[in-house]
This record gives structure tokens, sequence and C-alpha cells, in this order.
């Protein structure tokens, strides 16, 4: 090698160490940048509820997480909040189905970030965070519980004291409202579980501030990824926004067949149930005397459409939820990939959801997705 080559080379190698290893481009498009700019930013700022008059509140936090992990809440002392929710699992569990006193129908789903959602549960049966957390503690198969059970653990014992600071003396409540305020409390608690930024945010961040050179250290898989699921896969069609969920309900052709001759309704039992729930932002137990968000559960309607449809989920945190879907069909994010990969179009049955169709993605676009949705996850978990 003469010594011009090997300057050459030496400044190569100078060159290649200052632009770090990969050395990578921005591949997406302006009109890309764009829509990815839409999926932030990270994390969002949410007021408190105005629904609640104990969210933010530091003690109703504290006392909101003590109540979540005691299973003295359930009639028998046997099962907590957290039984099912597993704070190292993103609130979440391992089992396709739940497990409560008998076998639930559906998925343990993700508490992190809930507070994000304008529907709760997998068919929307409540349009608030404390309306959903009263129902595990009422249901039969759950902590099956009763609102007299709780007046009565709250007119003594450990938790007097506090629930007297936060709401007033007990004694004075109807055991409704302590019911209520219990899930006030741990609805304040739930606010408070947010996922970190993750290596996409870092991504997003960068493009939004034009800084190419700290964007391009996104892994370009991922940037692939990415533009399969803005163009090709369509995903973002419902997998919108900052968490990455439109936050209303589609059928995605998952079988709702929970047993021979036994479907789950989805959203259409969904409607039924918040239709007749008097825990809505519209009825008489919101702190909210403007009752913000009422519009919503004013104006739904039940079609037959709904059946089988399920709120679209975040896709933030989703490398720790495994297994997916509303019945926990498919155990890992290449399942669930390859099932929007070869989507059964016979099984889709909603008129609207022409937007699913086979992908017939590569096998190496399949990795570039995964790689896309794994840098969903990659901020620091909770710690238990
Ligand atoms: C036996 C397991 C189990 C227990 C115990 C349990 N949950 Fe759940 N949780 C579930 C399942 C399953 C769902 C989905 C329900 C549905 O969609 O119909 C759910 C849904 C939720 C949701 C809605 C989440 C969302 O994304 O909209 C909230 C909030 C929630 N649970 C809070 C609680 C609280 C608070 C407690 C304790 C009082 C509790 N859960 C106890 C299994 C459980
Ligand atoms: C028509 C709307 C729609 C489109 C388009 C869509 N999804 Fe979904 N997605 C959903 C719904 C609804 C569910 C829940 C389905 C169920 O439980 O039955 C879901 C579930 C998921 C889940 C499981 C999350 C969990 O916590 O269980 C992942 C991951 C996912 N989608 C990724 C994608 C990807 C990747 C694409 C593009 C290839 C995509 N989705 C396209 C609506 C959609």
């Amino acid at each position: 090698m003469n010594r011009l080559c090997r300057i050459i080379v030496a400044f190569h190698l100078v060159a290649a160490i200052i632009a770090g290893p990969a050395a990578a481009d921005v591949l997406l498009t302006p009109e890309e940048i764009s829509r990815t700019l839409t999926h932030g930013p990270w994390p969002p700022a949410v007021g408190p509820d105005p629904s609640n008059r104990v969210s933010g509140n530091a003690a109703a936090i504290a006392f909101g997480e003590q109540l979540f992990h005691d299973p003295d809440l359930s009639r028998d002392g046997s099962i907590s909040c957290a039984t099912c929710h597993v704070p190292a699992r993103g609130f979440s569990e391992d089992r396709p189905r739940a497990m409560g006193r008998v076998a639930l129908d559906r998925n343990t789903p993700s508490l992190m970030n809930v507070g994000t959602h304008r529907w709760f549960g997998w068919a929307g049966d409540s349009d608030n965070l404390w309306a959903q957390s009263l129902l595990p503690i009422l249901n039969a198969d759950e902590l099956a519980s009763d609102a007299q059970s709780l007046k009565t653990m709250m007119a003594d014992g450990p938790y007097a004291s506090t629930y007297a600071q936060l709401f007033g003396p007990s004694s004075d409540h109807a055991s409704e409202t302590v019911l209520v305020n219990i899930a006030k409390a741990l609805a304040a608690y739930k606010e408070t579980l947010i996922t970190g930024q993750t290596s996409f945010d870092r991504f997003r961040d960068a493009l939004e501030l034009g800084d190419m050179a700290r964007a391009a250290d996104y892994p370009e898989s991922a940037q692939r990824g990415l533009q399969i699921f803005l163009g090709k896969g369509n995903c973002a069609f419902c997998h919108t926004g900052p968490a990455f969920t439109n936050g209303e309900f589609h059928d995605a052709g998952v079988p709702y067949f929970i047993e021979p001759g036994r479907v789950d309704p989805g959203r259409h039992g969904g409607l039924k149930a918040l239709l007749e729930s008097p825990f809505t932002l519209d009825g008489a137990f919101t702190d909210d005397p403007g009752k913000r968000g009422a519009w919503a559960v004013r104006n739904v309607r039940r079609t037959h459409l709904d059946f089988g449809k399920f709120r679209v989920p975040s896709l933030r945190g989703a490398s720790r939820t495994a297994p997916y879907m509303h019945d926990g069909s498919l155990p890992d994010l290449e399942s669930v990939v390859a099932h929007y990969n070869t989507i059964d179009m016979e099984r889709l049955h909603a008129d609207g959801e022409a937007i699913l169709m086979p992908l017939n993605l590569s096998d190496d676009e399949v990795d570039d997705l995964l790689a896309f949705l794994r840098s969903l996850s990659d901020d620091q978990p909770v710690a238990d």
C-alpha cells in the first residue's frame, strides 16, 4: 500500500469513527417524517381528570397504590388487582386469559398509559377510569366484594384515617359513594403508570428538531419497519397518535369464538354495559359539574357492526405484555405480525374493515416491522 493510499484509508477510518459505527441515514421521506411527528411527543401532557377530584393528589395516589396490592379488598382476602395486573409485566400477565375465581373470557390488558384512553376495557364498558376500576371489585368472578363490605372496611382499621382525610368520614357516605371513592383513589394511582421515552421517541424528537445526525442513530431496520407501519402495512390507520391507538373499536380479524357455541360480542356488549351504567361521565358520580367528556356517551349508538370489535390497543410497552389480542390467542409479536401478514378475509365481518388485507411481507420486511414495534418498548420497565 503506498503512502497516499494509507492516508486515504486512515482518513476514512477517522471519518467512520466520527460518524459512529452505523453511519446510518434517515430513510424517511418528508411526508413520512411529518406523519412520524404525530406519534409524539411522549410522554403526553395529561392534566388531572376533572371527573375525579382526587386525580393527581399525592395522598390519593399512595392510597390507591396500597389498595391495588391489597387482597383484603376482595371478599375472602384472596385476590388483589395486582394478582392479574402484575407490575413486572407491564401490569398485565403472561397467561392468555385472566384467571379469577374461574377462567375469564379475556386477556388482562396492560395498565401502562391507561390514563390516556377515552374508553376502558377491551369492549369499552366505561368512559372513565374510576368507573372501570369498580367493575373488578364487584365482579363475582374477580374480587367479588360489595359496597357495604367496603364501607365497613373504611369505617375502622388501617384505611379509615386516610379515607377520611381524602373524602371525609365514611360514616357520612352511602356505601355506593364509598365504592366510587375507592375506585377514584385506584384511578389516581393508575394514572401515574406511564411508560418512558424509547428509541423511537428520541428519533421522533430529533426529526422535529431537524437534527438528522441524531435521528440517524435510530437503526435503519426500525426505520424501514416504521415505513411499512405508515405505508403498505397501513397499521397507522388504527394505531394512531402518541399512544399508537385511535382509542376506538375495530375488528382486527381475531376469531371471536370463546369456545364452541359462545362468542365474545366485543363492543356490542361493551356499549350495553356502558349505556346501563350509573357511573358514566354523564351520571351523578362525576366530580365535574360541567360534565366534560360526557358528549361521547350521550352520542354512542349500538349497531350490529359493533359485534366482534375490540378497542385498538396501545403499542407502547407491547414487548413486555405478551400474549396479545383480547383473547390472548397470539403468543408473541412475531405471531401478531404473521396474523396481519396472512389475515383471513373470511373472518373479517365488519363492513368497515376492508382496510385489512393480507400484506404478503417478505421475511426481511417482517423483521423490520418487528424492529420498529420493539423500539416502542425499549424504555426502562417500571420496577415491581
Ligand atoms: C382476575 C384477574 C383480574 C383482576 C383481579 C383485576 N383485573 Fe383488571 N382487568 C382484567 C381483565 C381480563 C380485563 C379486561 C376486561 C374487559 O375488557 O372486559 C381488565 C381490565 C381492566 C382495566 C381496563 C384497562 C384498559 O386498558 O382499558 C382496568 C382499568 C382494570 N382492569 C383495573 C383493575 C383494578 C383497579 C383491579 C382491582 C380492583 C383489577 N383490575 C383487578 C383482569 C383482572
Ligand atoms: C383496522 C384497524 C387496525 C389496523 C389497520 C391494525 N390494527 Fe393492530 N389492532 C387492532 C385491534 C382492534 C386490535 C385488538 C384486536 C383484538 O383484540 O381482537 C389490534 C391489536 C394489535 C396488537 C396487539 C396488542 C396487544 O396488546 O394485544 C399489535 C401488536 C398490533 N395490533 C399491531 C399492528 C400492526 C403491526 C399493524 C399493521 C400491520 C396493525 N396492528 C394494523 C386494530 C388494527
